[in-house]
């Protein structure tokens, strides 16, 4: 497959997604566990800019037996963005959907060469 210049790779961050624009199509790029992901910024529920939401950690919470909440925590490992239209979110690293795995962001190949950022196309 081609490779497509995207970026230089020091502007992409940890903290939010660079949209970048390829060929007329977004695609947001972010640093997460020091590797780059690129998905199109396209949310497959209903075509919102998926990647340009809040970054949001997942968020855990214990129950007592009665199914009562007793604490609520925050799992940096696993990241998410979360679609500023509905608020569907999606794992950083996978790109599923957390209501169903099945729904995934459209990743792309990602090579990091000679400080850019390159996808296939
Ligand atoms: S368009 Fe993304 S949650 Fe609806």
């Amino acid at each position: 497959m081609p490779e497509k210049l995207l970026c230089a790779s020091s502007d992409v961050s940890e903290t939010t997604a660079k949209i970048c624009e390829l060929e007329g199509v977004e695609i947001g790029v972010i640093r997460h566990k020091g590797t780059v992901v690129a998905y199109r910024n396209v949310c497959p529920h209903q075509g919102g800019p998926v990647c340009e939401g809040l970054k949001m950690p997942k968020v855990c919470v214990e129950f007592d037996e009665e199914r009562r909440p007793l604490k609520q925590s925050f799992d940096t490992d696993e990241m998410h963005f979360v679609c500023p239209w509905h608020g569907w979110e999606f794992k950083i690293e996978t790109g599923e959907a957390l209501g169903d795995p099945k729904i995934r962001l459209n990743r792309y190949k990602v090579i990091e060469r000679d400080e850019n950022i390159y996808v296939e196309v």
